[in-house]
């Protein structure tokens, strides 16, 4: 049976004969995992998040404020905190974004109600006669408090732009001193918190070629390099230099080319960060309301990822062979023009449907397999923002499809990846510049201990896709659990109204033999799971 057989058939009776028969199943597709021969760890972090001081996400989407009748902890609205921590969310990257570099920390500490009004960066972008002031309720205590509560590491970018050296020291003394050293060590305590807050990821700057300075690459190394030199080493730090702008035409290997090349001869940081936005802001593609075309252009612009990922660091190991600066795609997710805010003043948020969902599954595998040169990666951002998990407005709150995506592919955190042989043809599709080639099935697997989490993404709007998963070198599976996250509507979302509406579902998976089979429905994302042996 085929493709194009099974599409005709009609899915679902497919897979419920498939389910009860012992029948050989000739696939579409035989994908062959080597469980036997695992590769590298997949960092949980690749997992990660980001939060930032802009429309509405921290004010409303994270914080409510302590006399809120929305349900809170000390100010941070509970159901974001008992999400977060439900799917495991490893790190949390704060304050920005652009709000970084014109960030300084102080104003956000000590009594909540003497803390000063501030400019915020993102004032130019809200709608006419909206205010963006920062009232800076939200500051580094109660960013810790959350991370705390979520069970998070705090990943904190630095304000590169605008600060200095010595601000950007003094906040990681008031971080990272114990009690009784430094007198910010003591201030941090008079503030509340007594124990360090053991901050280990800093990112110095963001995007220093844009809102964080428009600097050229060596200018922005001289400057790294001044930042960094006297860190105040209380914990041995993960230092995250800024990278390039993935999604530029060209991927900007310019930027990293430049930004090596200056730091020749000097210690180079542990992290370099990568923004690859799958940016439909130029194009007249909409979040919401879309055809064909417009799902499968998401889906081509997002693959063109794994390339960009390729290309930098085949660029950093001209200057390291032994890489050891790893990866950060610190921000990534799918940007669409405005036009479907939750409310207007909370820029940046859009409808987020089942395509969002099958782009996150699709930028998942990209990261499972390249697993061995990304150290982390934080979606941007976590709510009412780009590419959301949620959307909150007042009392109202709703998880959107790429939220269960993140849920299933829980398994993959901190396992060791499996190589995946996808041999599966690509598709020929309809996108915005006419016909074009996606990749016919997206997968990645990883091993921990004796359990196997395979992913799987259809992003076929039209046909099923039957796939038989050979184990090789002799293993077998014992039993089989699958998950699919799918609608019969590609444009399907959650509402406030309707927050059920796209959510995964148990799904038939058979072990035959040495071999898992089953079938993919169109627009799907699949998680299967099973013992071997
Ligand atoms: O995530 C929104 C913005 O996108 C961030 O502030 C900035 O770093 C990027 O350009």
């Amino acid at each position: 049976m085929n493709r194009r057989t099974f599409l005709q058939a009609g899915a679902s009776a497919a897979i419920g004969a498939l389910a009860g028969s012992g029948l050989a199943f000739a696939a579409d597709a035989e994908i062959e995992l080597s469980a036997g021969e695992p590769g590298a760890v997949i960092s949980p972090h690749i997992y990660g998040h980001f939060i930032e001081h802009l429309g509405g996400v921290i004010y409303d989407g994270v914080w409510v404020g302590r006399n809120s009748s929305i349900p809170n902890v000390d100010g941070i609205r509970k159901q974001f905190v008992d999400d977060m921590k439900r799917i495991g969310a490893p790190n949390l990257r704060w304050p920005g974004g652009c709000f970084a570099d014109g960030y300084h920390w102080r104003d956000g500490i000590g009594d909540a109600s003497g803390r000063p009004r501030t400019y915020n960066f993102w004032q130019r972008r809200m709608p006419a006669g909206t205010d963006a002031t920062e009232t800076n309720q939200f500051g580094i205590h109660e960013f810790m408090h959350l991370c705390r509560l979520v069970g998070a590491e705090p990943y904190i970018a630095a304000n590169v732009g605008s600060g200095t050296p010595t601000e950007f020291h003094d906040w990681v003394s008031y971080c990272n001193a114990p009690l009784g050293t430094v007198s910010l060590a003591d201030k941090r305590a008079a503030n509340g918190d007594k124990e360090p807050f053991g901050v280990r990821y800093w990112g110095v700057g963001n995007e220093s070629w844009g809102c964080g300075g428009t600097m050229r690459p060596e200018e922005y190394a001289a400057l790294y390099r001044r930042f960094v030199t006297q860190f105040p080493a209380y914990r041995e730090p993960f230092l995250v230099a800024t990278g390039p702008r993935g999604h530029s035409a060209d991927g900007d290997i310019g930027w990293t080319t430049g930004f090596f090349e200056a730091m020749r001869g000097f210690e180079p940081p542990l992290g370099f960060s990568l923004h690859f936005y799958t940016d439909l802001r130029p194009t007249p593609v909409k979040a919401g309301n879309f055809q064909a075309p417009e799902w499968y252009e998401v889906l081509l612009r997002g693959v063109r990822l794994e390339k960009v990922i390729e290309d930098h660091w085949k660029e950093m190991g001209k200057f390291d062979a032994a890489h050891r600066t790893k990866l950060v795609v610190d921000e990534w997710g799918v940007w669409y023009a405005p036009g479907s805010e939750i409310t207007p003043a909370y820029i940046l948020s859009e409808t987020i449907t089942l395509r969002d969902a099958v782009h996150t599954g699709m930028t998942f595998d990209i990261f499972n397999r390249h697993a061995g040169k990304i150290a982390m990666a934080n979606v941007a951002q976590s709510v009412n923002c780009i590419h959301s998990l949620f959307l909150a407005r007042g009392a109202e709150f709703v998880r959107t499809p790429v939220y269960h995506v993140f849920d299933m592919y829980r398994s993959h955190m901190g396992a060791r990846q499996v190589p995946v042989s996808n041999p599966v043809p690509e598709l020929n599709i309809p996108a915005l510049a006419g016909q074009a080639r996606l990749p016919g099935l997206s997968a990645s697997a990883s091993i921990r201990d004796r359990r196997l989490a395979v992913t799987l993404t259809n992003p076929s709007l039209d046909a099923p896709l039957s796939v038989r998963i050979r184990l090789a070198g002799g293993a077998r599976a014992t039993e089989a659990r699958g998950l699919v996250l799918t609608h019969q509507d590609m444009r399907a979302t959650n509402t406030f109204a309707d927050p059920d509406e796209v959510k995964p579902a148990a799904y038939p998976v058979r072990v035959v033999a040495d071999a898992l089979v089953l079938i993919l429905p169109k627009q799907s994302v699949i998680l299967v799971e099973c013992d071997i042996t």
